[in-house]
């Protein structure tokens, strides 16, 4: 079956896999490499209209061990890693600087389905933010120069009037990367693949990679 009757069908019938919809996971379709397996359901989740089947939550954590999670957009992804872009200044990235070891977790809930991704962090080159912020609409390009993320505004009105005077700066012109601005990538030591199944018999498939190579093993649900 087809995924976008899949996703028809789960709509359709709302609780889904409690419904007969039972796509399975097994290691033979999986196959030996967690990097095609995701893009399948990666490829799967677009092919389904899902709103924005890219959003993913980063959990990072202090040196200390608090941890902190938010939303983000994956924006490539291969075998070197999973890429994602924010402000060097932020939260986030302050933590990732000090301890570079994070988790993603993408939902695609119409499809049943989630990946958990843990590994290291470290910053892409300057030529690749450069590129992808090239591509990024001029209004988002103006707002990532005008927002001190994760820092405080007194009020509404100071992120605005700071967008209207970096606007005013870039009248005209090119909006160049900022500084304080670009990507990072997380290099997979881990990837697990959750199915859902019926009777919460879920399938969860999990690879680790060491020496290089990926091992895969199954989850108890
Ligand atoms: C769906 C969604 C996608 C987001 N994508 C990004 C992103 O790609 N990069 C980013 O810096 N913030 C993104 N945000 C905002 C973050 O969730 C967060 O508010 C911001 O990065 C500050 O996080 P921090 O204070 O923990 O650093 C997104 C929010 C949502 C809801």
């Amino acid at each position: 079956m087809g995924i976008r009757s899949v996703v028809r069908a789960l709509f359709t019938v709302g609780k889904g896999v409690t419904a007969g919809m039972d796509v399975e996971l097994v290691e033979r379709e999986a196959g030996p490499d967690p990097l095609a397996l995701f893009d399948r359901w990666f490829r799967d989740a677009r092919e389904a209209g899902l709103y924005l089947p890219e959003a993913m939550t980063l959990a990072t954590a202090t040196p200390g061990a608090a941890p902190s999670a938010r939303m983000v957009l994956l924006k490539s992804f291969g075998p070197d890693g999973f890429v994602f872009y924010t402000n060097y200044d932020s939260r986030k990235a302050a933590e990732l600087d000090a301890n570079p070891h994070a988790a993603l977790v993408f939902h695609w809930a119409t499809l049943h389905r989630q990946v958990r991704v843990t590994g290291s962090v470290e910053r892409t080159t300057r030529e690749e933010s450069e590129a992808y912020f090239r591509t990024r609409p001029r209004g988002s390009r103006i707002a990532a120069w005008a927002s001190n993320q994760s820092g405080i505004l007194r009020d509404r009105e100071e992120i605005e009037r700071r967008f209207r005077e970096k606007e005013a700066e870039f009248a005209g012109g090119d909006v160049p990367l900022p500084p304080f601005w670009g990507g990072y990538r997380l290099t997979p030591e881990a990837i697990e693949f959750w199915q859902g199944r019926v009777n919460r018999t879920h399938d969860r498939l999990v690879f680790m990679r060491g020496a290089g190579e990926w091992t895969v093993k199954r989850l108890s649900p």
